[in-house]
């Protein structure tokens, strides 16, 4: 059995499931095991210290895998910013044919992702940016909810009704993210209208994830409780672990603190050492409410098969089982005119 929906059709892969872009996460190994178990997986461009990195990345990833997968190509506000078209031109030069972008407004890389035949599957968190996005002309949509890891925006609406209001305006192919990790929620995002979920902290927490050990370990500890919202008084809301620097740094906000005061305390070095050397008190790292699902560690191939199993046993089970045999007959139902 498969599910096979708009967006395995559209974008070329088994399983109606993606893993997007992770900074210190998305890289070649956990990406070809997301592809090896028939979902989508991208190596997340801006982990690379330079586009030459991301080339070899990309070879890295093709050894260890022969079906599809893509880049994520995040797009940030920021003062020295990357040279985002050299890493764009490396993923055409790549042959990778499809690229998550997010951050911002995709339009300046669609024509060449296009002129090159590279889908674009637009990460957003809003209706209005999903139906923006649409009528540019992405491929497909990846609608992410309050409760999603990163960036959730700044509007505050979980996947219960971000995910049908967007699925009304959208037509093409959309999967929806934020607080999906098991069979229940990729049955409820297909109910809901999306075609398919995207994970990220589920898949953070698998054997092929390279992030330290104690980092896995904290996620399966915690729950949906763990996070915190940073950034939220500066209008650039990140969910993050809860900890002593994302409280301090929440502290520090709510009392009038700019930017500047929290500078060090945020720096992505620091964040990026708790992933390699796996105090998760060191800095500020990215997870999101899922954190209350997870309560193991397996490998990407047994994490995707029981997702995708355990949705088709509800959709063709529980949920079925409820439809009641002796459903009173429509017409006698009908008031007498
Ligand atoms: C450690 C981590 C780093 C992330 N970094 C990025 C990033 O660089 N770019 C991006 O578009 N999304 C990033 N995300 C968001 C994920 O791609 C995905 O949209 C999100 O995790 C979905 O919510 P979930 O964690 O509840 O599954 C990151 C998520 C995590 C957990």
């Amino acid at each position: 059995m498969a599910l096979t929906t708009k967006f395995t059709e559209a974008f070329g892969v088994t399983h109606p499931i993606a893993q997007g872009g992770m900074q210190w996460v998305g890289r070649a190994e956990l990406v070809a095991a997301v592809a090896n178990a028939g979902a989508l997986g991208f190596i997340t461009a801006l982990t690379q210290p330079t586009p030459a990195d991301l080339a070899n990345e990309i070879a890295r990833c093709r050894d260890l895998t022969d079906k599809p997968f893509g880049v994520n190509l995040t797009i940030l506000p920021s003062i020295n910013p990357p040279p985002y078209d050299e890493y764009r031109q490396v993923i055409v030069d790549s042959g990778v044919k499809i690229v998550e972008t997010a951050g911002s407004n995709p339009a300046p890389h669609l024509p060449m992702f296009h002129d090159n035949g590279i889908k674009v599957l637009h990460k957003c968190t809003s209706v209005r940016h999903a139906v923006k996005a649409q009528s540019l002309g992405v491929d497909g949509i990846s609608i992410d909810g309050f409760e999603c890891a990163g960036h959730p925006g700044e509007d505050d609406i979980p996947g219960l009704v971000l995910i049908p209001a967007a699925a009304d305006k959208i037509e093409i192919p959309m999967i929806a993210s934020g607080g999906f990790a098991d069979g229940r929620g990729l049955a409820a995002a297909l109910a809901l209208g999306a075609d398919g979920i995207n994970m990220g902290s589920r898949f953070m927490c698998t054997v092929e994830s390279s992030i330290h050990q104690n980092v896995k370990e904290a996620i399966v500890a915690g729950d949906e409780r763990g996070t915190e919202l940073i950034f939220r008084t500066l209008h650039n809301t990140a969910r993050v672990a809860s900890n002593k620097v994302s409280r301090e740094v929440v502290e520090i906000l709510n009392k009038g603190g700019q930017f500047e005061d929290v500078k060090d305390l945020v720096a992505g070095v620091r964040g990026r050492k708790v992933f390699e050397n796996g105090d998760v008190d060191a800095g500020i790292w990215t997870v999101g409410t899922a954190m209350g699902l997870i309560d193991d560690i397996p490998t990407v191939q047994d994490l995707v098969t029981r997702i995708v199993r355990d949705a088709e046993v509800l959709i063709s089970g529980r949920l079925l089982n409820m439809i009641s045999a002796d459903e009173p007959d429509a017409e006698k139902e009908t008031v007498p005119a």
